[in-house]
């Protein structure tokens, strides 16, 4: 019983820990193919120069396939995490410079094109702490 009570205190834990108190407002459906789809256009015009347009990596890391799996499984960070590192940190030479929606669509074509499944809900920043990054959907 006590086993109980401590396994279920630290799920409470770490769902604050990763920032997932936003998991009650988790609407069904992370992205939308729309979404990804504009997506595409701005990942090619903004993040493709160094991470390839299939996203297998170049002068920037590998953003699908076995590599970006390993560094899903390395790192367990969350959908959440990974929106806010692209928003603050890239593209690399110019961090911040577009906006957080269409931040969000690169975030649903990145997520589309490792085989997360699309739903009728676009991403926002709320859905985005409920996308469970592993398991990894994709091919590896
Ligand atoms: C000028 C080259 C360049 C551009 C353009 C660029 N990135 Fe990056 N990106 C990098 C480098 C280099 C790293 C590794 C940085 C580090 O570890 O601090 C990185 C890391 C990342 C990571 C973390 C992945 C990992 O394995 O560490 C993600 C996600 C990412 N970039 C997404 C994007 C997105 C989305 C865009 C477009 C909005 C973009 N990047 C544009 C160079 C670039």
């Amino acid at each position: 019983m006590r086993r109980l009570f401590v396994a279920l205190s630290l799920t409470a834990l770490s769902c604050l820990a990763s920032g997932s108190i936003a998991r009650a407002a988790c609407a069904p459906g992370d992205f939308t193919k729309a979404q990804a789809a504009q997506g595409k256009i701005l990942y090619d015009a903004n993040c493709a120069s160094c991470h390839m347009t299939n996203l297998s990596g170049g002068s920037g890391p590998a953003l699908g396939g076995a590599k970006f799996k390993s560094y899903l499984d390395f790192t367990k960070i969350t959908g959440a995490q990974l929106l806010s590192f692209i928003t603050a940190q890239m593209p690399y030479q110019a961090p911040g410079s577009l906006k957080p929606a269409e931040y969000r669509s690169i975030f649903a074509y990145i997520l589309q094109q490792n085989q997360y499944k699309a739903g009728n809900v676009p991403l926002t920043g709320q859905t985005a702490a409920c996308i469970a990054m592993l398991p990894y959907p994709g091919k590896s």
